[in-house]
């Protein structure tokens, strides 16, 4: 597993050891964090390394890659556009080199709802065209390419899942979100209340019943669990292919905000400001194909349930 010291990754690298699996976590610890990872389970590898991770893969060697290492922040990404695309995309590149060199030939690839930019239709489905409105959207899209011609010409089989908002945390507290900088609304919602500082919600003046923009939250142990549901459907031969993983139901910013005041018990201090650039007013998934394909079944994924587990851990963590 690349990224395994960040926050799916992380969460994944926990259901699969509970599962029975054995992992090994390679990550630079560039946005990770250490204290994520088991240290016997670690190895600090750059992905732009090839040669280093020749020498993982050929050290241990495994059943599937699940691909998680990836620099995620879209506004970050519009102002230095070059770091996402060596890191993402040179990066992938990179580990399907040495992939391809020791002979693994089945790859997990933790992709967005970012490829489709600004959808037509909503609920999304997996053959809505690629039209990403950021650098990072774009560099998931052209892993997405590159997967392709490896199945093609190298028979490397991968699964894509599209992530939707990943939030939430590990039930039973082990892990859970702190990205740095913090970009996310929930933490952002538990931060305002922690220092009394508002946070911005951006615009309310979308074409929505309330003004705000509505997201598909998909909790961490629901996704962490997409992912052993595609390793295992990949060893047991099936092709290549993409999946959107959501929940089907969306949530407003104003709801999430609400949801978040009714599990803290306290307000949360907020102001209105301008749009955020680049924020579709509606992104929801159809996730039917990953349900009815792969059997994926989100038991955790209810509002209530994501902020309450975030919260705990916050409390803990925060
Ligand atoms: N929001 C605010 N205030 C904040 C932060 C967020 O109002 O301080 C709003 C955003 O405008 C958006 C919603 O809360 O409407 C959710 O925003 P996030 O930043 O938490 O998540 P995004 O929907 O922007 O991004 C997520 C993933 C990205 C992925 C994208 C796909 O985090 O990695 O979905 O569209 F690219």
């Amino acid at each position: 597993m690349t990224g395994g010291a960040g926050y799916i990754g992380s969460n994944t690298a926990l259901q699969l050891l509970d599962a029975g699996y054995d992992v090994v976590v390679v990550d630079n610890l560039s946005r990770g964090h250490r204290e994520s990872v088991d240290p016997a389970r670690l190895r600090e590898v750059d992905l732009l390394d090839t040669e280093g991770l020749v020498k993982v893969m050929n050290e241990a060697p495994c059943e599937a890659v699940i691909h998680f290492a990836a620099y995620i922040a879209v506004g970050e990404s519009m102002k230095i556009p070059e770091v996402y695309f060596l890191n993402n995309v040179a990066g992938s590149l990179s580990l399907l080199t040495a992939m391809v060199r020791t002979g693994i030939r089945k790859l997990v690839f933790s992709s967005t709802a970012a490829v489709y930019g600004m959808p037509e239709r909503v609920p999304i489905v997996e053959t809505e065209r690629y039209a990403p409105v950021s650098a990072y959207g774009e560099s998931k899209v052209m892993v997405e390419k590159l997967l392709h011609w490896f199945d093609q010409i190298h028979g490397l089989r991968s699964i894509c899942l599209r992530y939707f908002n990943a939030a939430g945390a590990d039930p039973a507290g082990r892990t859970g979100e702190c990205h740095e900088p913090e970009t996310h609304l929930i933490p952002l919602l538990f931060k305002a209340i922690r220092t009394g500082i508002p946070v911005t919600l951006f615009g309310d003046d979308y074409p929505t019943a309330d003004g705000t923009c509505i997201r598909d939250y998909v909790h961490v142990t629901d996704l962490a669990r997409a992912h052993i549901l595609a390793v295992e459907a990949l060893a047991a031969g099936a092709p290549s292919a993409k999946y959107n993983a959501g929940t089907g139901h969306g949530f407003s910013v104003r709801e999430v905000l609400k949801a978040v005041e009714d599990v803290a018990g306290r307000p949360v201090p907020y102001e209105i400001g301008p749009r955020r650039e680049g924020d579709p007013p509606l992104l929801v998934a159809d996730s039917g194909r990953l349900q009815t394909e792969l059997g994926w079944n989100p038991q955790y994924s209810s509002l209530r349930a994501i902020v309450e587990t975030a919260w705990r851990w916050e409390c803990r963590n925060g």
